[in-house]
């Protein structure tokens, strides 16, 4: 069965309590429970989080090595990190899809969040649809595979 890896970058271990009102009240776990169901015996689920870019980095080598497709939430890092970026084109150069998502929507909010220096690498987009940008994202990876 296709693994799929949903990345979640740094401050995400928080959601449930972190900005609710932006970020909705329901924490990792939950995310974990709802894409479990919602992949069924379709995909196997790994959810992981990290605040560490280089740590997020060793993941995208690994799915690259592994063939795995990604889900990525790169919070933060989303708007600056190059690094990360490298790695994204990585995963997509190598054919194996990487959905960037977000949980708000980065272009109402702060300028500095209307850049994402990942897009430009990522198979597809999803932002501003709460959990439910994860949920979508793993449509699309388990219709391109
Ligand atoms: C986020 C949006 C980013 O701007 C922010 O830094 C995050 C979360 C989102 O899921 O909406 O940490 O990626």
């Amino acid at each position: 069965m296709t693994t799929v890896l949903v990345l979640n970058g740094p401050n995400l271990s928080r959601l449930g309590s972190r900005e609710p009102d932006v970020y909705g009240s329901q924490d990792l776990d939950t995310l974990r429970t709802v894409l479990v169901a919602d992949a069924a015996d379709r995909a196997t689920i790994e959810v992981r989080q990290t605040d560490d870019e280089g740590q997020l980095i060793h993941w995208l080598h690994e799915a690259v090595d592994s063939s795995t497709p990604v889900i990525l939430n790169p919070a933060a890092f989303t708007h600056y990190s190059y690094g990360l970026r490298d790695a994204a084109a990585m995963v997509t150069k190598a054919g194996i899809p990487l959905i960037e998502v977000h949980i708000s929507n980065p272009h109402a909010r702060e300028t500095f969040r209307h850049t994402s220096v990942i897009s430009g690498v990522a198979t597809g987009v999803i932002a501003g649809f709460g959990f439910d940008s994860y949920r979508l994202a793993l449509k699309a990876v388990i219709g391109l595979n």
